[in-house]
């Protein structure tokens, strides 16, 4: 038996064809999730994003930057997988405020200061050392920018939940994540802030369990709790 590749970022690539297929393993739990997510977005910075510069970094396929696009915010999406962005250009071409660029979310090739808000949504457990996302988030924002964070905990529930489970059952791929890569709110904040994003708040979630064994897909809502994923709200320092 091979063992798992464990944080297989290949499988970006491998897969790409299917980020807009809600009903796939691939992307269906993502495409839950980012409601949530989008949901978050508006709540905090309003309906209209229009005159909204926003850098996604980790784009995938382009779920959480063609929401916000739609909603009118000037968009760049920032990943390395070359499939998943010409998918991600492909499903949003003709909206004139997205645009996708090939690149490291740890160097992103875009001027400092150019961005509003800059989301990273379940990207920074993919990526060593996180806090390179944080450092890069914290460039690209202007003064008073804000910064959008979505990830997993270091759990024993998020652990069983995300791994054991979404991967033992093909709610998600195999190799998808690897547990000893979450971060908890603590180290997340504590990164932040040495970057120099501040004001945390985070978000807890929680699994809506009907829907999530409904679809076999993991779907989440706002919950007091942040074992198992959350999200948190930075901004920049002036
Ligand atoms: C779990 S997916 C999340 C995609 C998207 N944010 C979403 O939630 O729909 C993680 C994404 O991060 C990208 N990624 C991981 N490490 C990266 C890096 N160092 N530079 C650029 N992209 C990276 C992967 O290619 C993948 O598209």
């Amino acid at each position: 038996m091979t063992a798992i590749v464990r944080n297989d970022l290949d499988l970006y690539d491998r897969h790409a064809a299917a980020w807009w297929d809600a009903q796939s393993a691939f992307a269906g739990t993502l495409h839950a999730v980012n409601r949530w997510r989008t949901a978050r977005v508006l709540a905090e910075l309003g309906r209209d994003l229009r005159g909204l510069a926003v850098v996604d970094l980790g784009c995938g396929g382009g779920l959480l930057a063609e929401a916000m696009a739609r909603h009118g915010a000037s968009v760049v999406g920032v990943d390395r997988s070359r499939g998943s962005l010409a998918v991600a250009a492909s499903h949003g071409a003709g909206l004139p405020t997205l645009r996708y660029l090939e690149g490291d979310v740890r160097e992103p090739g875009l001027p400092a200061g150019c961005a509003d808000l800059v989301t990273a949504a379940d990207l920074i457990e993919h990526v060593d050392p996180y806090a390179a996302v944080l450092a890069a988030a914290a460039r690209l924002l202007r003064p008073g920018g804000r910064c959008f964070v979505t990830t997993i905990n270091r759990t024993w529930r998020a652990r069983w939940l995300a791994v054991h489970l979404a991967e033992g059952v093909g709610m998600i791929p195999r190799g998808t994540h690897d547990p000893d890569r979450f971060v908890t709110p603590a180290e997340l904040v504590a990164a932040a802030a040495a970057h120099g994003l501040g004001k945390p708040r985070l978000l807890g979630q929680r699994l809506r369990l009907w829907d999530t064994l409904r679809t076999w897909r993991i779907h989440v809502d706002d919950g007091g709790s942040t074992a198992l994923g959350y999200g948190c709200w930075f901004t920049k320092e002036t």
